[in-house]
């Protein structure tokens, strides 16, 4: 298959992990129920293929999101391949129970820049989503259990319309304060532009949040998140969500799409000659063969571009 001719960036790290979330972001939100082995092959594949970080489901409500409903399942058939991560989200202590039994190392808790998206995602205000959260994160730390925090509506919400800026960044320092190795900053309805990224790093670097404690997670909506994405690489971001060919969207988030697709960033990354680990062809035959049991083409540019190449 092609590869992108190599044209080193200027100002560019020389390495990035992408954190693939297409296993929970990507299927949370399909309409068909995806059979567990499917899914566990997926989540193989990509590992396979070179991903360091696969988020490979939720330990949600099962009614809140019923394709992700066999986490439990999923995991005791999972293969783990040594020196990859396999995160998964939990959002209060029932779900890190769950998680716990099913031998997880690492956890995410996931909170609202808004009300409106904490009361429609979580069932409670920002203050009581935090209630939730801290018992949860000093549990798992307690018992060596990394944890990632995830922000979301940091770029707009399809309710309140724009966020301010302080407001993420102080929601954001509080996740942090929680115990979060790294948080992961949210475009879930896909509108941010390059700009308002760098204004909303410089907010957390003002707080005392600099890059290596910082990722983004871009939805791609507005066709936004691979220029949205350099703006954060050139801030000094070394980590990027994205989902095996553009999978995704939020079911509590009418006007969230999928993710930025993997393929499209390790294109861009591979062409400014940086280093992701990642065999594009074994990427894409992956999420060419989830398309076909999806039974619809992935929306990703690069795996249309390449699928027939
Ligand atoms: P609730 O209804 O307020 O729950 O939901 P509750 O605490 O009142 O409990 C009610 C019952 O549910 C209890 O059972 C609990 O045990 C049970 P009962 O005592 O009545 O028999 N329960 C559970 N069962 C299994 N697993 C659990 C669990 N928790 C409670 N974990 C809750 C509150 C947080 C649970 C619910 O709102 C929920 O599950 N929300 C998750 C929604 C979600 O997964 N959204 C998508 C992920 S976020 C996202 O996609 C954004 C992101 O990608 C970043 C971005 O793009 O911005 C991360
Ligand atoms: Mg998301």
């Amino acid at each position: 298959m092609r590869q992108p001719r190599v044209v080193a960036g200027e100002g560019l790290p020389s390495r990035v992990t992408i954190y693939e979330v297409g296993p929970r972001d990507g299927l949370q939100n399909e309409g068909a129920t995806v059979p567990t082995a499917v899914k566990t092959e997926f989540i193989t594949r990509l590992a396979d293929a070179g991903l360091s970080v696969v988020e490979a489901t939720s330990f949600v409500h099962p009614k809140w999101v019923p394709q992700l409903a066999d986490a439990a399942e999923l995991l005791d058939g999972l293969v783990r391949k040594p020196g990859v991560r396999y995160p998964v989200l939990v959002p209060n202590e029932r779900g890190l129970d769950r998680a716990l039994e099913a031998g997880v190392d690492e956890v995410a808790i996931f909170g609202s820049a808004t009300e409106t998206f904490a009361r429609r995602n979580l069932n409670r205000t920002i203050a009581e989503s935090f209630e939730m959260f801290a018992p949860v994160a000093a549990r798992a730390l307690e018992a060596g259990v990394k944890v990632r925090g995830y922000l979301s509506m940091c770029f707009g919400d399809p309710w309140e319309g724009d966020v301010d800026i302080e407001q993420v960044a102080s929601v954001g320092a509080r996740l942090l304060e929680l115990g979060c190795f790294e948080l992961s900053l949210g475009d879930t309805i896909g509108t941010g532009t390059p700009g308002h990224v760098t204004k909303m790093l410089d907010a957390f670097a003002r707080r005392g949040i600099g890059a290596d404690r910082l990722a983004v997670h871009f939805h791609d909506t507005y066709g936004q998140a691979l220029s949205n994405t350099v703006a954060a690489l050139r801030w000094g971001v070394r980590v990027v969500d994205a989902s095996a060919g553009g999978l995704g969207g939020c079911p509590y988030a009418q006007s969230a799409t999928g993710n930025l697709a993997t393929e499209d960033l390790v294109w861009l990354l591979h062409g400014l000659g940086i280093d992701t680990g990642i065999d594009l062809d074994a990427l894409v035959a992956t999420s060419v063969w989830m398309s076909q049991h999806l039974g619809r083409p992935s929306p990703s540019r690069v795996v249309q571009a390449l699928a027939g190449a």
